[in-house]
């Protein structure tokens, strides 16, 4: 069984490819943190967690998700880490997870991806995102082949103060929905409302209104059909990443 979380398509692409290697199913966490459904009932072995990294660890939200969540134990548990660079000592924190949640732990794999923080950094541009894409499928299927054969993950992570100290860090100072408005080009459409995975986001006289629990996990942002949003003045200017795996096998729009 294949849990995904993905705001951008990143995490489910890579979900998709690994489901058809493994002729696994998956299931999308978005929706059933979206409507606090916590029960996952009967999955087969082994558990497969495919996610963004947030801050060198996985996000919070599925972190919290998944200590909610009853789930069966000793199971083999997998975990793919989708990110734009690397995703430091996140192994230790989904060790954590395990043991308290009796899980067996299997290994971590990194896979890069195109960046999607529109709030922070440059996201690639169309060509650029193709090729990292491109680069990161042999090692979609390797890893698949790994999980197959039952094999431990093996893969060296470092950058302990990344997942340790600035994680915490960056979820005190940085993560809040302050920062969001929108232009004039937005219609009032609500597809934002729609893809934010906490609800965060209301609409009233037509225009969105974000509450104050946002993840900054950047669907909104990324996803608005008319480039409507902006996030503070760090998005300006910048390209919006979003990987359609929906209405074609791969739809990317990055603009
Ligand atoms: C809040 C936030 C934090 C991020 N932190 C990291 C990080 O620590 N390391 C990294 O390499 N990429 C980081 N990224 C990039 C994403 O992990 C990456 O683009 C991922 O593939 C997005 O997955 P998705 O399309 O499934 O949502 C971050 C993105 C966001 C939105
Ligand atoms: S998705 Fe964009 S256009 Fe639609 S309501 Fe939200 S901000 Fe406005
Ligand atoms: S408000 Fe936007 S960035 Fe924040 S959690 Fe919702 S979709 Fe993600």
């Amino acid at each position: 069984m294949i849990l995904f979380f993905s705001a951008t398509g990143n995490s489910k692409f890579v979900a998709n490819k690994i489901a058809e290697y493994l002729a696994d199913k998956t299931i999308s966490l978005n929706e059933r943190i979206k409507s606090e459904n916590y029960s996952l009932k009967s999955f087969s072995n082994p558990l497969i967690i495919i996610v963004p990294t947030y801050a060198w660890r996985i996000p919070n939200i599925v972190n919290e998700y998944l200590l909610k969540t009853p789930l069966d134990k000793y199971i083999k548990t997998y975990f793919i880490l989708t990110c734009g660079d690397d995703s430091a000592r996140a192994d230790i924190y989904v060790k954590k997870l395990c043991k308290h949640k009796k899980l067996t732990y299997m290994g971590l794999k990194s896979i890069i991806m195109p960046e999607n923080y529109t709030a922070m950094f440059n996201i690639p541009d169309q060509d650029e995102a193709q090729k990292i894409i491109k680069k990161a499928l042999p090692d979609i299927e390797k890893t698949a082949e790994i999980i197959k054969k039952g094999q431990f993950i093996e893969e060296k992570h470092t950058g302990i103060i990344k997942s340790a100290i600035i994680n915490p860090l960056f979820y005190t100072f940085i993560v809040n929905a302050k920062g969001f408005y929108t232009t004039k080009n937005c219609t009032g459409c609500a597809k934002c409302a729609e893809v934010c995975p906490l609800n965060n986001i209301h609409i009233k006289q037509n225009i969105p209104v974000w509450d104050n629990h946002c993840t900054h996990c950047m669907a909104c942002i990324n996803r608005c059909p008319f480039k409507a949003i902006e996030y503070k003045n760090a998005s300006k200017n910048k390209s919006r990443y979003f990987l359609d795996t929906d209405n074609h096998s791969t739809l990317l729009y990055s603009r």
